[in-house]
């Protein structure tokens, strides 16, 4: 997914310019090109020598070097990334890229690039949610930067809230789901059908949520009717990013495919994915997650007979593509895993998370819905329902699609 991709990574001055050493490695080793740039204040954090060994290529940090603008001028720098990644993201840097400042070479190449930017805010808690980054940050989002994180979390300051840099996993996945410079990005490729030229996200499969390096919490849901949606949404033709949990499926054919673990990497990597025509969220995202995932394995103390797990709730996938916004698909469908009452309880959640269509089944144990082959589906729109009969689940991806073709064929209102 990665191979080749060419990545300008530019550092800013804050703490988390250490997890940025990771991501760094974890991009190579996935076989991307990383070239750096450095702001003055990332020297107070890390090394131009950590970011030269770590990335096998020289640093820039410097506008106005004569060596530099010989061999490559800061114009090309920019020109030469497939996608320009802020990490981390400074609320200083944010403001100086919503402002078209210049003042020195990471801005310079901001400035001067061709390629799509993602950024990885990092910063104090009351410094991300003052409204001057907050507006920043929306401006920036509005021109198509694409935002991973910030995560909530104890600070290096002693505070608690949001501005934690995204974990560099989280940051990779997005980089992954990115498409990059027309081309560049993840092989989904549009092809002819009813849905060439349109751009479909499909996410599936569980997520993982980690306890400690060795645990984590799942689900059952095999990633079938996800994967299948994807299959069917690009033998139509559309170009397809999966955005999937960990599942034992093949890649479909055609289809650019993003693994992820947790539900906060699936929704960054989301996120980044977009603009997207259609978004189906078929993945079974995990609620919740252990409010604290222990850095080293949880050990049993003698005689301790319970372990009590406080979780916190993860975010919601399928309500944050449906919230109202220039980057909201034009259609974006949920699935309703119901044991009971399905179509009250399938109603109310498309209500609820404000997605267009809701495919409402029933997982009871007695379906064998999840891991089996076959799905009872009613689809719930706002035109009305329909009560499919019980279908593989390459059947009623097959009839999803069509009907997705049909609607996205229709003038937007
Ligand atoms: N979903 C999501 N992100 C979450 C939870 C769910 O995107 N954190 C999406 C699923 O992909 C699915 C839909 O929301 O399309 C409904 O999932 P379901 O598990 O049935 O709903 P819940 O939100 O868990 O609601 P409830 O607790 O009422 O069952």
């Amino acid at each position: 997914m990665l191979k080749d991709r060419r990545i300008l990574l530019i550092v800013a001055g804050g703490i988390a310019a250490y997890k940025t050493l990771e991501l760094i490695r974890r991009l190579r080793e996935q076989g991307a090109r990383v070239r750096c740039v450095m702001t003055a204040g990332a020297r107070q954090f890390v090394t131009p020598l950590s970011l030269s060994a770590l990335s096998g290529d020289k640093v820039y940090d410097d506008l106005f070097s004569l060596t530099d603008e010989a061999e490559m001028g800061h114009i090309q720098l920019s020109r030469d990334a497939d996608l320009l990644v802020v990490a981390p993201a400074t609320a200083n840097i944010l403001a100086r890229m919503a402002h078209g400042l210049a003042d020195d070479l990471a801005t310079t190449v901001v400035l001067a690039t061709d390629a799509p930017v993602l950024v990885a805010p990092a910063m104090n808690v009351r410094m991300w949610d003052h409204p001057a980054t907050q507006a920043n940050v929306a401006l920036l989002r509005d021109r198509g930067v694409a935002v991973v994180g910030p995560d909530d979390g104890d600070m290096a300051c002693g505070e608690y809230g949001p501005g934690r840099m995204a974990e560099p996993q989280a940051i990779l996945a997005a980089i992954a789901a990115h498409p990059g410079k027309a081309g560049a990005g993840p092989d989904a490729v549009s092809g002819p059908g009813p849905l060439a030229g349109r751009r479909a996200l499909v996410t599936s499969g569980p997520t993982h949520e980690a306890i400690d390096p060795v645990r984590y919490i799942a689900n059952h849901s095999s990633g079938k009717q996800g994967h299948a949606i994807a299959a069917a949404l690009a033998r139509l033709g559309a170009a397809v990013t999966l955005v999937t949990g960990p599942v034992r499926l093949a890649d479909p054919p055609g289809v650019a495919v993003v693994p992820v673990d947790s539900a906060r990497a699936m929704l960054d990597a989301c996120h980044a994915a977009l603009p997207a025509d259609v978004a189906v969220c078929a993945a079974a995202v995990a609620d919740w997650r252990a409010a604290d995932s222990a850095p080293q394995k949880l050990k049993k103390a003698p005689g301790q007979e319970t372990l009590t797990l406080t979780l916190t709730r993860n975010p919601d996938i399928l309500a944050s593509l449906s919230a109202p916004g220039p980057r909201r698909p034009r259609l974006v469908v949920g699935f309703a895993a119901e044991t009971e009452r399905l179509l009250a309880n399938a109603r109310d959640k498309r209500a609820r998370k404000g997605c267009d269509w809701i495919m409402a089944n029933d997982v009871s144990a007695a379906t064998g819905t999840f891991g089996g082959d076959r799905n009872t589906v009613h689809l719930i729109r706002t035109e009305g329902e329909e009560a499919w009969p019980a279908l593989d689940k390459t059947a009623v991806a097959e009839r999803l699609a069509t009907r997705i073709a049909e609607t996205l064929a229709e003038p937007s209102a």
